[in-house]
């Protein structure tokens, strides 16, 4: 009998996973897992399929097909004022997830320390472990999740190798600010550490603010990976395609490890979003869509009984039940999902010991009548239970 050694002994299922496959048995409303309920633009569809019919259907090019890298690169720069060399500095991969992967990949080295910000997207540590990184953990606390730069200031050491944002922020929806840049640049300078800047959600920001993205500040631009997806913006999550925008010395890097990883995207999909990305409208009325999504959740969750603070960010809101109960957050949602019919996320899980502060994360990208739904329901159980 082959004995089997995991390399990742404690990783078991994600949450993502059991909470959306919990929904589905049980035929709850799924607020768990960050997808839109919705579909994306009828003419991206249209313009897959012209592609796909126009015969672009062999391996694109290892970092992408021409007309994207093009089409993301002017993207950028007419949005943050910052060029990337469609040539050498924009990388196509399949999904953030991989571009995330890739860029660890692409520079830490066994005994590196990687530092984190907990509550963390869940892929991060395992990816820097899989490279044999080490994570090195900050945590951050609600209500307001505030990186307190000076800790991190002390976690920096010898071998500290990397360190990785996400903002605006899953599960938080917090987005960073000028003064966090700056304290930031400040404690890497004359240092050789990297950073990767996670902005999926990128063009998903609220009440007036702007995403501010790592390569606006030129002392961060020079040491930084920035992964975006087209998943989060176009309502297609199932297409797995995102990018790298990275210097040329860290693009070569980059792609040494993207080539061994998928070594190319998918060639129709690349072929039409450079098509959709002409068109800047639909990108540029997300902030308005998601945040007409955001109040109507707020309103569903009036009689509640949740406190929260307003999302500023991603398609994500976070609700604290600390006043009302002592119930443990996991078995909350799985409560929630099995008697109530709505299924959210305990935010433990983004810490790595499950640090519990009694708060849930629902995705609110979701139809209007399943929001409605969804707080209907929600009023139930914390009139019936506390
Ligand atoms: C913060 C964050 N990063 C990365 C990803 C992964 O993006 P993709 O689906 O493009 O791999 C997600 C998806 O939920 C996310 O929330």
């Amino acid at each position: 009998m082959i004995q089997v050694f995991s390399k990742q002994p404690q990783i078991g299922t994600t949450i993502f996973t059991i909470m959306s496959k919990l929904a589905t048995d049980v035929g709850a409303l799924n607020l768990a897992q960050g997808f839109p309920s919705f579909d994306c633009s009828p003419q991206l569809i249209d313009l897959v399929n012209f592609h796909l019919k126009k015969g672009h259907n062999q391996y694109a090019p290892m970092a992408g097909v021409p007309a994207l890298k093009e089409a993301i690169a002017e993207k950028t720069s007419s949005l943050y004022k910052v060029s990337y060399n469609p040539e050498n500095e924009v990388t196509v991969v399949s999904g953030a997830t991989e571009a995330l992967y890739a860029a660890i990949t692409a520079v830490v080295c066994p005994q590196d320390e990687v530092i984190l910000f907990e509550p963390a997207y869940d892929s991060y540590a395992p990816s820097v472990e899989l490279n044999g990184g080490i994570p090195i953990y900050i945590t951050l606390e609600p209500p307001n999740y505030q990186i307190n730069w000076d800790l991190v200031k002390q976690k920096i050491s010898a071998k500290t190798k990397l360190i990785i944002l996400n903002t605006p922020h899953n599960p938080t929806g917090k987005i960073l600010t000028i003064n966090d840049l700056n304290q930031l640049a400040a404690i890497v300078k004359d240092t050789n550490i990297f950073i990767i800047s996670d902005e999926v959600y990128e063009h998903i920001t609220f009440d007036g603010r702007q995403h501010l993205s790592l390569m606006q500040h030129p002392s961060l631009q020079e040491r930084t990976f920035i992964c975006g997806s087209f998943g989060k913006t176009f309502h297609i999550t199932g297409w797995k395609i995102g990018y790298c925008l990275a210097p040329k010395e860290l693009s070569v890097e980059f792609r040494k490890a993207h080539q061994w990883i998928t070594f190319a995207t998918s060639t129709p999909l690349q072929y039409a979003l450079a098509d959709f990305l002409k068109e800047p409208s639909y990108y540029l009325a997300l902030p308005e869509f998601y945040q007409k999504k955001r109040d109507k959740f707020l309103v569903c969750l009036q009689n509640s009984g949740f406190s929260y603070l307003p999302a500023e960010g991603s398609f994500f809101q976070t609700v604290s039940y600390s006043d009302i109960s002592d119930e443990n957050d996991y078995e909350l949602a799985v409560r929630l999902t099995t008697e109530i019919g709505v299924a959210a996320i305990p935010v433990s899980v983004f810490y790595h010991q499950k640090n519990d502060y009694k708060i849930l994360r629902f995705c609110f990208a979701k139809d209007d009548e399943i929001l409605e739904k969804a707080g209907e329901r929600l009023s139930r159980l914390f009139s019936k239970s506390f």
